[in-house]
């Protein structure tokens, strides 16, 4: 079983999906930390009721990307984690993490990609009108939601879709998505 990272700024729904899973028995890995860059973030609260390690760090206390990420290594590479998942951590990873975790970073992004990429794809999505949107999980490179594309479903925007009822619909993709190509990933 890999140990394995989750990195989140926010809610954290996501996390929580891929902690349900493993607890089900439908994905095996273990979450050995949660990466979280803001303090008051929820994701924290679900790891420590998981009974989950937490490096929670204030970007503004270091000089830069590289110190900060550097520290983020020996974390992880003091835990042994070998996968690093990406769920609503909204910040581009640097080339010290990067150069570390080659081709072990992966991240979902609530677009089809290349559509729509950066803050807010859903409200991009919505203004631009589409009828049909979705949910992309990929690798991570140094750009903005670049990587290579790992794994995509599709999302209808009805005709009285809201901010609010595509959301709900876009993470009940996500969710699901998630773990399930987490559970290829790493069982090779
Ligand atoms: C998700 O929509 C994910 O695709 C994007 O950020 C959001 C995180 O939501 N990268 P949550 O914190 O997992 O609820």
């Amino acid at each position: 079983m890999k140990n394995i990272a989750v990195f989140a700024s926010g809610s954290g729904s996501n996390f929580q999906a891929i902690i349900n899973e493993i607890e089900r028995g439908e994905l095996s890995a273990h979450i050995a930390l949660l990466v979280c860059d803001k303090s008051e973030a929820k994701a924290i609260e679900r790891a420590k009721s998981h009974e989950i390690d937490t490096f929670v760090f204030n970007p503004n206390a270091y000089v830069s990307k590289e110190e900060f990420e550097q520290e983020i290594v020996d974390e992880l590479q003091t835990r042994n984690i070998e996968f690093i998942v990406l769920a609503g951590y909204m910040r581009l990873i640097g080339t010290t993490l990067l150069r570390s975790f080659e081709g072990k970073i992966v991240n979902i992004h609530p677009s089809l990609l290349p559509s729509f990429p950066g803050k807010d794809a859903i409200g991009q999505a919505l203004l631009a009108g589409v009828k049909v949107t979705g949910v992309t999980i990929h690798y991570v490179d140094e750009g903005m939601d670049t990587g290579q594309i790992i794994a995509q479903e599709a999302v209808s925007v009805d005709e009285d879709e809201t901010r609010e009822t595509l959301t709900t619909k876009i993470q009940q993709v996500e969710h699901r998505l998630y773990y399930k190509t987490l559970k290829d990933l790493l069982s090779k």
